[in-house]
C-alpha cells in the first residue's frame, strides 16, 4: 500500500509573533509559489505545529497553500472549566487541521497518562481533525530491552478510545526519547524495526487498514540525514523539531526525493 509522507515542523516553545508568520511566508514561497501544485507534484504532506497562540496568525499566512497547521496539544474536553486548556473546536477555528498527541515532553513533563492522551485522540476525530499521536521509549527502557513493551503499552493504552472507523487517517510518531533534541538520531535499521514491530500491534488490533496508518520517525531528523531514514519501507515521514525552526532546513527535510539517496 503507498502511503503519502508526510513531514511536519514542531516548533514546541519557538517563535515569537512575527517570526512565525515570516516563516510561514518563507516556506509557502520556498515550495513554490503555487504551492498547492509543487507539493502534489512532490506527492507529500507538509504540516507546521507552532504554539497556540500563533495557530491563526500561521494559518492565515498558509491560506491557499498545501501547508497545514497543526497545534502541538488538546483538551479532550469540548469546553468547561479547564484554565489554560485548549478545545478541539478552538483548533478547528483557528485553522487547525491536525494536532500532536502524546509527545514525549507532554508525557514526561505534564504527567500525561496513555488514558488522557486516549480521550485526545478520540475528541480530536470527532472534531474531524487528525491526531499525530507519538510514542517512544527512554534510553533506560531501550537498554533494559522493554521497547517493544513500552512500545506497545503505549499504543494500546492511546488508542484505547479510537474511532476505528477513522482509524485510516491517524498519524502515528515513533520518537525515542534518547534521539529527541539529543542530535542521536537512531539508525535507519533500529528505527525501521520499531515502525515494523508498531505497524504489526496496527495490524493486529485494526486489521489491513494498518496498512493506510503513517508512521512518522522523530529525534533529530536533520536535512542530511532524512533521505535513508525515508529510505526505509515502514517510515512514512518525520516530526522535526530542532531542524524545522528555520524554513530553508525545513524546506530541505521537505524535498528529500530531490536528494540522492
Ligand atoms: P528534534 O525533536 O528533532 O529536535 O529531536 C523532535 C520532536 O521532539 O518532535
Amino acid at each position: 500500500m503507498t502511503r503519502r509522507p508526510i513531514l511536519a515542523a514542531n516548533w514546541k516553545m519557538h517563535k515569537r509573533r512575527a517570526e512565525a508568520e515570516s516563516f510561514a511566508r518563507d516556506l509557502v514561497k520556498r515550495l513554490g509559489s503555487d504551492s498547492a501544485t509543487s507539493l502534489r507534484s512532490q506527492d507529500v504532506e507538509v504540516v507546521i505545529a507552532p504554539p497556540f497562540p500563533w495557530l491563526g496568525a500561521v494559518s492565515a499566512q498558509l491560506a491557499g497553500s498545501a501547508i497545514g497547521c497543526a497545534a502541538q496539544n488538546v483538551h479532550p474536553e469540548p469546553q468547561g472549566a479547564f484554565t489554560g486548556e485548549v478545545s478541539p473546536a478552538m483548533l478547528v477555528d483557528a485553522g487547525c487541521r491536525y494536532a500532536i498527541v502524546g509527545h514525549s515532553e507532554r508525557r514526561a513533563l505534564f504527567g500525561e497518562t496513555d488514558a488522557f492522551i486516549a480521550r485526545k485522540v478520540a475528541a480530536l476525530q470527532r472534531a474531524d481533525l487528525t491526531p499525530i499521536l507519538c510514542v517512544g521509549e527512554t534510553l533506560s527502557e531501550r537498554e533494559a530491552g522493554q521497547t517493544e513493551a513500552v512500545l506497545a503499552r503505549q499504543l494500546e493504552g492511546s488508542l484505547a478510545e479510537l474511532d476505528v472507523s477513522q482509524a485510516a487517517r491517524l498519524v502515528l510518531a515513533y520518537e525515542p526519547v534518547w534521539a529527541i533534541g539529543t542530535g542521536r538520531t537512531a539508525t535507519p535499521e533500529i528505527a525501521q524495526q520499531a515502525h515494523a514491530f508498531l505497524r504489526e500491534r496496527l495490524t493486529a488490533r485494526l486489521g489491513s487498514v494498518a496498512g493506510a496508518i503513517r508512521i512518522q520517525y522523530g529525534g533529530s531528523v536533520k536535512p542530511d540525514n532524512v533521505s535513508v531514514l525515508m529510505a526505509e519501507p515502514d517510515i512514512d515521514g518525520a516530526l522535526v523539531g530542532g531542524a524545522s525552526l528555520e524554513a530553508a532546513s525545513f524546506a530541505t527535510i521537505v524535498r528529500y526525493q530531490e536528494k540522492p539517496k
